[in-house]
């Protein structure tokens, strides 16, 4: 029994493990993965794809972790790419180039030709970039990353379709840009938008789609187009222990299924549809352990003092985002009640930042030292996002697997690792 568990409870997150054993075989903080509730995930949304052609192409910069990318394949989802090193994984954990769409903005000639190299399929977003990878790639495939002119997201820093965002090439631009694919006999293999990161409802989602579709009648060789992509966004919900509600997959699968099978039928549509969810399928699989090392109060404002520093998990200090709090104290007297004994905390880091913030202004019951705390839904843009800052080494991460057994699927940075990159020292 714990003090706040009732979430990873009912799931049985932990397995055969707990918390405090976890921390105790590989340290803290700790990235802990559960394959089932993956598994889960990737099932909600290979499920709802009855569309012909509709395939989930998952995005791997929620999570790279090779062995969650294998899951994740074994599920039935494709992958994308937007860097060099993601592709080296997609390519090592066994995705074939046919599965891999490189979907990149602002690289180099070298990192276009890397793509091509291993076969991939390379979306561009803007007229430069498509001259370039044209140049690079005659006589080949292209595919373009459009703004749709609408976009939704958890916040400003995410939101991706629309013009005060950087991505994406103007619809407008479509002459320009089939005038230069013709210069280089150059087939528009593809298209695709973003609209953004996090929302919970799809009417949008499926509003920007069709905006997709009707361009996609736009060009002039749409017998030619192989992939039409809408980008990822789905949210799932952060507030575990306020009961928020799910993305509403059935609805959304119906309006979906619908808007994309008529189009299909009605213009003869034979290519692949993908949707390109990164978080729905990552972050609920995942959370952060951390140790408590300290309370203290200042002035009348009750800290709890934690190494969940926002080197581990940036999401908190870069969008004020929300992660649910779990509490676990060994040793509970049998007859434990936390009834009465909620106060409002702030939980804290451990870096020299006012900003290292992880839980601000939470009514929780009162945490003590010595207790491991969980910050719920961070399997994506987590260990993803996380960095050396101040010269901490980066989370072990954890899978849970479908017997309850823990094995490990990335040590710990060592000081070693991070002196290995200094040169002539
Ligand atoms: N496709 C493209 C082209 C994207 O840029 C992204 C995310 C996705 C798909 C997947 O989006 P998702 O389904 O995960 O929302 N670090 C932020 C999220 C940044 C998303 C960037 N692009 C966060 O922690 O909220």
């Amino acid at each position: 029994m714990s003090v706040r568990s009732k979430y990873t409870d009912t799931l049985h997150f932990y397995g055969k493990e707990t918390p405090h054993d976890l921390v105790e075989k590989f340290g803290s903080p700790l990235y802990v993965y559960n394959e089932n509730v993956l598994r889960e995930r990737c099932r909600d949304l290979v499920g709802l794809c009855k569309t012909e052609g509709l395939h989930i192409n998952y995005s791997a910069k929620a999570n790279a972790n090779p062995h969650l990318l294998k899951i994740i394949r074994e599920e039935g989802c494709r992958v994308d790419a937007m860097s060099p090193g993601e592709l080296y994984l997609d390519l090592k954990v066994g995705y074939t180039p046919e599965e891999i769409l490189y979907v990149c903005n602002n690289v180099s000639k070298e990192e276009m030709q890397n793509a091509l190299d291993k076969g991939v399929l390379v979306s561009v977003d803007s007229l430069m970039q498509a001259e370039q990878l044209c140049r690079l790639n005659k006589g080949g495939k292209i595919m373009i990353r459009f703004n749709p002119g609408i976009g939704a997201g958890h916040s400003a820093k995410v939101v991706t379709g629309g013009k005060e965002t950087k991505f994406g090439v103007d619809p407008e631009k479509l002459p320009q840009l089939l005038e230069i694919l013709e210069k280089y006999n150059v087939t528009l293999a593809g298209i695709n938008h973003h609209i953004g990161s996090l929302f919970m409802e799809g009417e949008q989602y499926i509003e920007a789609a069709k905006i997709l579709l009707d361009l996609a009648l736009k060009l002039p060789h749409f017998d030619k187009l192989e992939i039409i992509d809408f980008g990822g966004g789905f949210g799932i919900p952060y507030h575990k222990y306020e009961n928020q509600p799910r993305f509403d997959l059935e609805n959304f699968s119906g309006m979906l299924n619908e808007t994309l099978s008529d189009w299909a039928k009605a213009h003869h549509y034979q290519g692949k549809f993908y949707l390109e969810p990164g978080r729905y399928i990552a972050a609920e699989c995942g959370l952060i352990l951390g140790s408590v090392y300290n309370t203290k109060t200042n002035g009348a404002k009750p800290y709890v003092g934690t190494d969940l520093g926002f080197n581990t998990l940036a999401r908190p200090m870069l969008y004020d985002s929300f992660h649910d709090v779990e509490i676990y104290r060994k040793n509970l007297p049998q007859n434990f009640r936390t009834d009465g004994k909620e106060m409002e905390q702030t939980i804290v880091g451990n870096i020299c930042e006012s900003g290292d913030i992880i839980a601000k202004n939470r009514v929780l019951p009162v945490i003590e030292e010595g207790d491991i705390i969980a910050m719920l839904d961070a399997g994506a843009y987590g260990f993803s996002m996380s960095s050396n800052y101040t010269q901490r080494l980066r989370p072990a991460e954890v899978l849970i697997r479908k017997d309850g057994t823990a094995k490990c699927i990335r040590r710990r940075d060592s000081f070693e690792d991070i002196f290995a990159t200094i040169t002539d020292c």
